[in-house]
């Protein structure tokens, strides 16, 4: 009888624990394809919200096909003196004329982040204007 009363609640057990897992996974699965909220983030841009696609307009030489990942990906040979490509040297310095970035990593060479990037420590957030130093 109590062997009965064992298996009974055991069983009662694991249907709740099968049903808060269901549960917990449809919360996660929700919360991953909601789009993000404006403001979240400090580096989002509305350029990201709207769903821009990234594009690279630099100056002297146009519209350049955009590579994945930061932009020296995209711009390494129009800036001949990037040579650390972690932060450090300042040789992929950019003027930001327009659109916004996201930095992937802090910068460790000086710049005035209100208007300068860095190509190797930062990922277009849509389209961008820039100008090399
Ligand atoms: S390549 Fe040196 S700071 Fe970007």
């Amino acid at each position: 009888m109590m062997g009965l009363l064992v298996l009974g609640l055991s069983g009662v057990a694991v249907l709740a624990a099968l049903l808060l897992t269901v549960m917990g996974i449809q919360q996660i699965a929700t919360a991953r394809s909601l789009p993000a909220k404006p403001g979240a983030g400090a580096e989002q841009s509305t350029d990201a919200i709207a769903g821009a696609a990234p594009s690279v307009h630099l100056e002297g030489a146009g519209m350049v096909a955009v590579e994945p990942g930061v932009l020296l990906n995209t711009l390494w040979e129009h800036l001949p003196n990037a040579e650390c490509q972690s932060g450090e040297c300042g040789g992929c310095k950019l003027r930001l004329l327009e659109g916004s970035v996201n930095w992937i990593r802090e910068p460790v060479a000086e710049i005035n982040r209100q208007t300068h990037i860095l190509a190797c420590s930062c990922e277009a957030a849509g389209p961008i204007r820039c100008a090399t130093v």
